[in-house]
């Protein structure tokens, strides 16, 4: 696929999913494009504890490890949950903040997810920083004010293109094998480059916009060929080397 603006990235989140029997797949991932020359970037975020074993078994493989959450301090008495400094420490390159599902589950607000992105980029690291409408908000017309204070919200004011990627994930998409069209996944990402032009200036058109929610090998080509897309978040698809293979190979 010819790509315009930023490398794309195809990351998978593997949420809460594997085991020690299932690093078979990024093995098998790994051997499978190890001769494919590819114009996008490949990330797997498999559960905290998987990340040194998934990195081990990903070594001298071009893709990278990402972490799926993590707080904003960098240390201290908060039990049960992990810093960006040891994603990094882990092998990570990236984490995720603000997914639909720390959000829902978690009552994560759009200042939270900010505190944990700016503790991602202070890491080094860079900021997965997911957002998405509801289908109530959908149906009610609000997908792109919601999209819009999500965004505002959400982005550290210190963020660079080199540090931060947007993931449009529609809550409603997530999981249930239903996607927006085309002409919607366009009208967002559209919307989500205009904000970050405002809010970043010229860094703004540099920052990679992944879409998220189903994405499947059926549909990643005429996902990933639309405007202002560059790149996916795959969660289901992302578990099996074969499906995960499909995916990725839009950009062979
Ligand atoms: P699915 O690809 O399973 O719909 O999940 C998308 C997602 O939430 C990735 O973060």
């Amino acid at each position: 696929m010819a790509s315009k603006g930023p490398r794309p990235l195809v990351a998978g989140n593997w949420k809460m999913n594997g085991s020690l029997a299932m690093l078979r797949e990024p093995r098998l991932l790994a051997a499978m494009l190890k001769d494919v020359r590819l114009k996008a970037d490949v990330m797997v975020c498999p559960p905290a504890i998987l990340i040194r074993r998934v990195k081990s078994v990903l070594k001298g493989s071009k893709i990278k490890v990402g972490g799926q959450d993590c707080h904003w301090n960098a240390a201290g008495a908060h039990t049960g949950d992990i810093s960006a400094d040891m994603l990094k420490e882990a092998g990570c390159t990236a984490v995720i903040v603000g997914h639909s599902e720390r959000r829902a589950n978690h009552g994560e607000t759009d200042e939270i997810v900010a505190r944990k992105a700016r503790a991602v980029q202070k890491a080094g690291l860079k900021a997965i920083i997911c957002i998405g409408e509801t289908l109530e908000e959908r149906k009610a017309g609000k997908t792109l004010d919601v999209v819009a204070r999500q965004i505002k919200g959400s982005l550290p004011h210190e963020s660079a293109a080199s540090d931060t990627v947007i993931a449009y994930e529609p809550v409603w998409a997530i999981g249930t094998g239903l996607t927006p069209t085309t002409a919607e996944v366009a009208e967002v990402h559209a919307l989500i480059r205009n904000e970050l032009g405002g809010l970043m200036s010229n860094d703004g058109a540099g920052v990679r916009i992944l879409y998220g929610g189903s994405v499947k090998p059926s549909n990643a080509g005429d996902l990933m060929s639309l405007p202002n897309v560059n790149g996916a978040l795959v969660g289901g698809a992302s578990l099996k080397a074969a499906d995960f293979l499909g995916i990725i190979k839009v950009f062979a």
